[in-house]
């Protein structure tokens, strides 16, 4: 078995640090507040949410846990479908999911199951946002009502700012205030959309939770144990393989998995540096094509750009004179525009800093490719 995992829901051994996260999340859901998880995609939010709830579960009988991912979701019925299916997963026996689809009024869904895992599958046809407004509340109410004390973990949140119709953000926070045994953790990796949801004095989750963010791992606790799952598993990895593992991948979670995924699946002794640039070289051409079809979506000037960035690291000045000429780029007053659209794209990273903001290609072997275009 390969000991690094690729999915959100990583066994407990194999699943690196977040110690101090995970005790910081129950601390703050023991003392009464609900959380709000923030970082960069696939820095490792799901799976910290995954991990709190395995904790939770191996210490106390008398809490419920309720996932729901609604990334996918595009309106207020999606929402009411992923959160009802959420509700059901759990709930897991028929009988006790078809009592629980009763409470909703009189617009029953249809229920199946995903053929390929078995999960339960919602759909609703509602006539009215009334009715929608009902079955919202239901859900609710239905949590509120449990036996044992009920934590909701709401992914990728800020993808109600997406819906059209409903209020949700306000019919949510009408629901949700008034509950005392539902606590919420919501989850988003868009962060100023997050953080003016839950900061914003007008909007209506102002100070609701408390902001938490989550930052990569502990690069030398990652090199730990990226030697330790090798060492389990029979096998080597040399000190410096694993320092250009993390470098390369920049100690970001999903990056580094993946290339560790690899390099072990490929190493049958020992991992030297030399194996880790193969399996750095493939997984590159691996991606060619998909990468390549990327340019047409962009103009020249925005590929440009990023290939600049791609080739800095990091990119702290983009207006300054030594970047843009370094790079051939052109006009510094064309710059606030390229990186606002990059950076909407999700093709470009902006962190926030005391003096400004620096830049990054969000999608770190993307960054790979592109420095070597
Ligand atoms: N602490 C961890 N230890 C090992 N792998 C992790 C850890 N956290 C996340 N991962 C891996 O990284 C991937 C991306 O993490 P994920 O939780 O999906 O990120 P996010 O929700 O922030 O986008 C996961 O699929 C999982 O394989
Ligand atoms: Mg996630």
């Amino acid at each position: 078995m390969n000991p690094f995992f690729l999915t959100p829901h990583t066994p407990a051994a194999y699943f690196c640090d977040r110690k101090k996260e995970t005790e910081d999340i129950v601390n703050y859901l023991e003392n009464g507040s609900n959380v709000t998880l923030i970082s960069p995609r696939r820095y490792g939010k799901t799976g910290l949410i995954y991990h709190y709830f395995d904790t939770i579960a191996a210490r106390r009988k008398d809490v419920e846990m309720y996932y729901a991912d609604i990334y996918a979701t595009s309106g207020p019925d999606d929402f009411i479908a992923v959160l009802a299916e959420a509700i059901s997963k759990t709930l897991k026996k028929e009988t006790l999911i078809k009592s629980f689809l009763k409470t909703l009024g009189s617009i029953r869904p249809v229920f199946s199951q995903d053929p390929l895992n078995g999960a339960p599958q919602l759909s609703f046809r509602f006539q009215s946002d009334s009715e929608r407004r009902y079955s919202l509340k239901a859900l609710f109410d239905f949590l509120e009502h449990r036996p044992k004390k009920v934590i909701v973990a709401i992914d990728e949140f800020q993808q109600i700012r997406q819906y059209e119709g409903l209020p949700m953000e306000a019919l949510l926070r009408t629901y949700i205030q008034p509950l005392t045994n539902v606590q919420f953790i919501f989850s988003g990796s868009r962060k100023h959309v997050m953080a003016d949801m839950f900061t914003a004095e007008n909007n209506p989750f102002y100070e609701s939770a408390s902001l938490y963010s989550l930052d990569k791992i502990n690069r030398s606790v990652y090199a730990r144990f990226i030697t330790d799952k090798f060492a389990e598993a029979k096998k080597q990895i040399t000190a410096d393989a694993v320092d250009f593992i993390l470098d390369w991948t920049c100690v970001h979670t999903f990056y580094t998995q993946f290339l560790c995924n690899r390099v072990f699946q490929n190493t049958k002794k020992e991992a030297t540096i030399m194996d880790v640039l193969n399996v750095a070289d493939a997984l590159l051409y691996e991606n060619h094509e998909a990468f390549l079809e990327r340019r047409a979506l962009l103009t020249p000037k925005q590929w440009k750009f990023l290939i600049a960035t791609a080739k800095e690291g990091e990119v702290s000045e983009p207006t300054s004179g030594a970047f843009l000429q370094k790079h051939k780029i052109g006009a510094p007053s064309s710059v606030a525009r390229l990186l606002a659209s990059l950076t909407d794209k999700e093709l470009l990273l902006e962190t926030k800093t005391t003096t400004g903001s620096t830049y990054r290609v969000y999608n770190v072997f993307f960054s790979r490719w592109l420095e070597r275009q």
